[in-house]
């Protein structure tokens, strides 16, 4: 079994490997065999730029020092813990995250995947409040376990029903495309008014909440418009509903501030982490206020799993809450995120076909048209530039049927990997135009 080359692995995957990829249903390379940093390699001895993170896990680099040595230190001592009664790691954790947490969030619970803790995030939501319904924008991603799925709207949702009653789709504030405010210079909510016309209107009041990321990583890059979630949260609140923030994919420094809604000045009632909150190693959380977590607690509100709270990923987890302090994370997104947007606006100066922009930090993205005027989407110039990338050495992921390109390039990317990968995209468009 040991050293099979490519072939031979790919062969024991056609019979034994259940295809259910997210984005992925044909069995190919590359099969990725180790990774370090920026980089991962493949059974060939192939190296990329890794500018997926993983599945956005790896942002602090691939094996870490400190997570490696976080994991050891657990091996050492506790790997796995009780439940139901506690272990000093979860404790540390749970108090070094209210330390950078928003003000007034400092209750944490642990889990295990973004999924679950989402579904922990809408549970609270609905004990809190005794409403039942959730709502989340059209382009939200927040999992695919049957009750993240069911408020998942950017695809996968469909065919897997019927799912739990109450969960709504609001429109998106994806201005690029918003057919409300493209003739009027900016967002003015009528997006979200409208939406809140058909909740009122449909909901059993009160509803639980509203469950959104504050940047739309899965659904495109999509970052919402100065004021709109300010504007989310006023009507939630107006109606004694909460609002619940994914940060899965925007908090822990990844955009350039420590949480992604600080830079809309929101601080929601529930938030969520996962990701690269554990630097490589699976942990989620939610966290919450004082108020809400003893109002539920007291209702009788019992959640966990069996490896919720275990040692290993807590010393992970405390780990990468030291490396994004000690190394000013937060600034180095900046310093990465405007180095890796000249290049991007670079290329829209080069390609016609690029349309837009968009997203902060570590967490950019560009939208290929047909044409600027008619903005028709490009997939198939989008879907070969990519095989391209990939073929010469850079990974990323492709959203909106392959016209949107999203890059998450780990905290370790040096300059020098920004302007290889930079070289690779100017090469794969200058052959497909
Ligand atoms: C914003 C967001 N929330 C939740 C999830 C689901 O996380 P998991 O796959 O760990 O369940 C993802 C996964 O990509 C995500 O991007």
């Amino acid at each position: 079994m040991e050293n099979m080359n490519e072939e031979q692995l790919l062969e024991l995957a056609r019979k034994f490997s259940f295809q259910s990829r997210m984005d992925k249903n044909t069995i190919t390379g590359p099969i990725f065999v180790r990774g370090r940093g920026s980089t991962v390699e493949d059974i060939n001895g192939k190296q990329y730029l890794d500018f997926n993170s993983g599945q956005m896990c790896g942002a602090l680099g691939h094996n870490h020092p400190k997570i490696i040595q976080a994991i050891q230190e657990s091996c050492e001592t506790l790997i796995h813990s009780h439940m139901s009664m506690f272990n000093d790691r979860e404790i540390i954790l749970a108090s070094r995250l209210a330390d950078i947490a928003p003000p007034g969030l400092n209750k944490s619970m642990f889990l295990t995947s973004g999924s679950d803790s989402n579904e922990a995030a809408m549970l609270i939501a609905k004990r809190y409040t005794g409403g039942y319904e959730v709502a989340s924008p059209i382009v939200s991603f927040h999992g695919l376990s049957d009750a993240t799925r069911a408020v998942t709207f950017s695809g996968w949702h469909e065919s897997y029903g019927p799912y739990a009653p109450g969960n709504y789709p609001i429109l998106a504030p994806y201005e690029y495309r918003c057919s409300f405010c493209q003739d009027k210079g900016g967002c003015d909510y009528t997006c979200l008014n409208t939406s809140f016309d058909l909740l009122d209107a449909q909901a059993d009041r009160p509803m639980a909440g509203i469950i959104t990321e504050p940047l739309f990583s899965a659904g495109g890059v999509i970052d919402p418009p100065d004021g709109w979630l300010k504007e989310l949260q006023s009507k939630c609140h107006d109606r004694g509903m909460l609002l619940i923030l994914d940060e899965a994919q925007t908090g822990l420094a990844k955009l350039g501030d420590m949480w992604g809604a600080e830079h809309h000045g929101v601080i929601p009632d529930i938030f969520t982490i996962s990701k690269h909150f554990g630097g490589g190693i699976a942990i989620s959380a939610v966290i919450t206020t004082e108020d809400i977590e003893s109002r539920v607690s007291e209702g009788g509100f019992v959640l966990g799993h069996s490896h919720s709270n275990d040692p290993l990923p807590c010393n992970a987890a405390i780990a990468s809450i030291d490396i994004i302090l000690e190394q000013g994370l937060v600034d180095v997104a900046k310093r990465i995120g405007s180095y890796w947007r000249n290049h991007l606006e670079t290329l829209r100066s080069r390609y016609e076909i690029i349309g837009d922009i968009r997203g902060r930090g570590l967490l950019q993205g560009i939208e290929l048209v047909k044409d600027r005027n008619s903005k028709e989407p490009n997939h198939d110039s989008g879907r070969e530039i990519a095989r391209m990338c990939l073929e010469n050495g850079l990974i990323f992921s492709s959203r909106r049927g392959g016209s949107v390109f999203r890059f998450v390039p780990p905290f370790t990317t040096t300059e020098d990997q920004l302007d290889r990968a930079a070289e690779i995209l100017d090469q794969a468009f200058a052959t497909v135009g």
